[in-house]
């Protein structure tokens, strides 16, 4: 098939990878003309693994291309992707401005039936609205046979994890489309074919309802760590450790183990503006979203507990050094929006500390939104980043963090404290090796 992607970012270079590397002919797009030349030089704009490597390969086989030319993408293919971001208004809801700014080009240029495919996040009622500005637009072309060109919008969201991205695209548990109309079923079926063979994963709503099922997948999630974020807060006030109680609730089969892992807040730049987006569209239908309100609160306030946890056990930090370990806000990303490590190097600024900070990938990102600052020092490795310090706190949980020599640690740290927002280390070995060791919902903070 012929496959435009519009928007060259996380969602749509994915996509548009994934797509060209099961034989679709595939053009992206992006008004960035910078980023596209970078991609035309083969440098992918974000850290992803494998991304690079699938984009190179598909880029040689002449199966992925790269333009600015909105008019040659729409033009040369029946398929076109909107994968453009949404970023959060004011007040939290989705700015669409970017996908109806795509939806007007499209209609500007279409020269015969096009399926128009939403694959941003994007509120309930986005498909119509998209549907309507072409249909405007296409109204007022001044070559009146365009006037009546057929298109369809359907709605098929995006459920890429960053740092596992290509497997979610290739191998993920469902691919969701929303449409009423036969013709746009067979075509997404015959769209993502390659990946559907071994049971159908594919399935088919109503547009509305799949633009909702986004919101609501995203929002479950975060739900769940919040509540077991909530539950960790308990667990300190009455000397439980709240890993005992994620083993013993996962195993049941109707919770499961997956998010329900206590930490130091959930950050990102989708569950963040997704729930706070959902709880705005239920405002919006004088609806009372209670429970994502909740949801949200404790995020906000479980970021804040690494700094509250460290100046509780320190006393003052002011003029101490503090190593912080992970600054991107999950492993395999360098991706920092709404870290919680963020909360916390800003919190300790304030109060007059100094940070020493690695990540594995996120070094770049960090001196990208910070710039150069005497109480910043981001260090060539993790053991550099303790060299000095007096306590290190743990924002995530990369792999290079989980097997330390804890006595190694309580050497180098002259506070002898660990702050753990990710509960790596085991509670009596920290203890043996003579560390203060603060994790989540382990420690009786009564
Ligand atoms: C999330 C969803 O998982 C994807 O399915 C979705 O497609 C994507 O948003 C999106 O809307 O684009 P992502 O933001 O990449 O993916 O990250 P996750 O792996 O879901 O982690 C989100 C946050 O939750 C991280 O800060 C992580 O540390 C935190 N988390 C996750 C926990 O604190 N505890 C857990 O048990 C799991």
């Amino acid at each position: 098939m012929d496959i435009s992607v519009f928007g060259s970012g996380y969602v749509g270079l994915v996509a548009g990878a994934c797509l060209a590397d099961v034989g679709h002919q595939v053009i992206c797009i992006d008004v960035d003309a910078a980023r596209i030349e970078r991609l035309k030089a083969g440098e992918i704009p974000i850290y992803e693994p494998g991304l690079s490597e699938l984009v190179s390969q598909n880029v040689a086989a002449g199966r992925l291309r790269f333009t600015t030319d909105t008019a040659f993408a729409v033009t040369q293919s029946e398929v076109l992707f909107i994968a453009v971001g949404t970023p959060p208004d004011e007040d939290g809801s989705a700015d669409l401005r970017h996908v109806l700014t795509v939806a007007k080009s499209i209609g500007e240029h279409m020269n015969d039936y096009k399926l128009i495919v939403d694959k941003s996040t994007v509120p309930v009622g986005t498909a119509d609205k998209v549907k309507a500005t072409i249909a405007g637009v296409l109204a007022e072309r001044s070559d009146t046979a365009s006037r009546t060109l057929a298109f369809d919008v359907c709605s098929n969201p995006e459920f890429l994890k960053e740092g596992a991205a290509i497997e979610d695209f290739t191998r993920g548990a469902r691919v969701i489309v929303g449409t009423d109309s036969d013709h746009v079923e067979e075509r997404m079926r015959a769209c993502y074919a390659p990946y559907n063979r071994n049971h159908d994963k594919m399935i088919f709503m109503s547009v509305r309802a799949a633009e909702l099922t986004k919101y609501a997948a995203n929002a479950m999630l975060a739900t769940k760590i919040s509540f077991m974020n909530e539950i960790a807060g308990l667990a300190e006030r009455l000397d439980v450790d709240v890993e005992e109680v994620r083993r013993g609730i996962g195993s049941d089969p109707r919770i499961g183990y997956h998010f329900i892992y206590p930490g130091c807040g959930y950050g990102g730049s989708c569950f963040p503006k997704d729930v706070q987006a959902l709880e705005r569209t239920a405002r919006e239908h004088g609806y009372q979203a209670a429970l994502l309100s909740a949801v949200e609160q404790v995020n906000y306030a479980q970021k804040r507990t690494l700094f509250a946890k460290l100046s509780a056990a320190l006393g003052d930090v002011r003029g101490k050094t503090i190593a912080v370990w992970g600054l991107s806000f999950k492993p395999d990303t360098d991706d920092m929006r709404e870290a919680p490590s963020r909360e916390l190097m800003e919190a300790l600024w304030q109060a007059g500390a100094r940070v020493q900070a690695f990540d594995p990938e996120a070094m770049g990102e960090c001196r990208r939104i910070y710039g150069e600052r005497d109480d910043l020092v981001l260090t060539f490795d993790r053991v550099q980043a303790v060299k000095g310090a007096d306590a290190l706190v743990i924002c995530t949980e990369w792999k290079a963090f989980r097997s330390v020599d804890l006595a190694w640690l309580a050497g180098e740290l002259s506070d002898k404290l660990i702050v753990d927002g990710r509960n790596l280390y085991d509670l009596e070995s920290a203890a043996q090796a003579g560390l203060r060791y603060i994790g989540v919902g382990r420690n009786n903070l009564a």
